[in-house]
């Protein structure tokens, strides 16, 4: 859907991209992930034709024409109109040609407002405006999304239902880029990730095996009554990576074979006669990997 290569982006002499190179597959809900002023925005706005690039390529689908969506971090919206007239007006100005008054009340739908399609906006709460702006970025029925943090503003609940109307708009076709601080959401939503630093993407690819490559397996362990010289000798084993979380007490053990260094952590912590509190094998966390390679 998208290629990116060799995309630079300086302000004044400020480069923000270097060099980027990024590639969004047909369908992806693709997690475009970066710490704050990395360039997320700069990259999506230079995508859509907003801002000007200053070198590299980018080639949208395959010769098709591509028609983009695009969900501004604060979309502008105006608390005048009620959400069914400023679909309308966002259509209208969009030259969507076919009947605007149905596919609004099928936008209306997808982003959850039909009962409060004919109120004024003014009143929406931050979930609603939000999803609104979702419904003023799908209406010309696109074929790749932009959502610039889509969930950073929202309470739980209201996370959730974004995350239900991006699975649906996947299911309707849509290829989905989304930046996020929010990790947890992208651990639930995306199937790609691309994580930036220094102005090109230090890490893309499936998400899974993003997880693999960079946490593998992990172990958690927590020992009761923990004396200086059990900790030392579970800090200095050779079989895998051990870490100590003075705060919680937690030790994780990362490797490539969470099975094998079970074995060898249980016959340690039985020759010291250690009392286990909880021992769990998992994955990292998509923050875990985040922080190794952006942090
Ligand atoms: N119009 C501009 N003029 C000058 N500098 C800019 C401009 N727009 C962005 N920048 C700078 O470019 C860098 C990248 O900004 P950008 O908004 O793309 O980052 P981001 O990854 O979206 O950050 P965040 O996570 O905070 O939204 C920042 O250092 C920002 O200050
Ligand atoms: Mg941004």
């Amino acid at each position: 859907m998208v290629q990116i290569r060799g995309l630079k982006k300086a302000y004044g002499n400020f480069s923000v991209l270097r060099g980027l190179d990024m590639n969004i597959n047909d369908g992806d809900i693709y997690g475009f992930l970066g710490r704050n002023g990395c360039g997320k925005t700069t990259t999506m706005n230079i995508i859509a034709n907003i801002i000007e690039k200053d070198d590299g390529e980018i080639k949208l689908g395959d010769g098709k024409p591509v028609k983009i969506g695009y969900l501004p971090e604060s979309p502008m919206i105006f608390g005048y109109m009620t959400a069914r007239e400023y679909l309308e007006y966002i259509a209208a100005c969009n030259d969507f040609d076919g009947d605007i008054k149905s596919r609004v009340s099928e936008v209306l739908e997808i982003v959850g407002l039909s009962s409060a399609a004919d109120r004024r906006t003014k009143g929406f709460s931050r979930g609603m405006t939000q999803r609104l702006g979702m419904g003023a970025a799908i209406i010309r029925k696109p074929d790749l999304l932009l959502f610039d943090e889509p969930t950073s503003a929202l309470d739980p609940q209201g996370r959730l239902e974004v995350i239900d109307i991006i699975n649906r708009l996947k299911s309707l076709g849509c290829t989905i880029v989304l930046s996020t601080h929010i990790l947890s959401d992208v651990e639930r939503i995306a199937n790609r990730i691309g994580i930036m630093t220094g102005g090109t993407l230090a890490e893309e690819g499936n998400l899974k095996d993003i997880l693999k490559k960079h946490g593998g397996d992990v172990i958690n362990l927590t020992v009761r009554n923990l004396t200086q010289e059990n900790k030392l000798s579970l800090l200095r084993i050779d079989f895998a990576r051990a870490e100590f979380d003075e705060k919680t007490g937690l030790f994780r053990f990362g490797s490539d074979n969470a099975e094998e260094t079970a074995r060898r952590l249980v016959k340690i912590l039985a020759e010291q006669e250690m009392t286990v509190e909880s021992f769990k094998i998992g994955t990292a966390t998509l923050e875990e990997v985040f922080r190794k390679v952006a942090g």
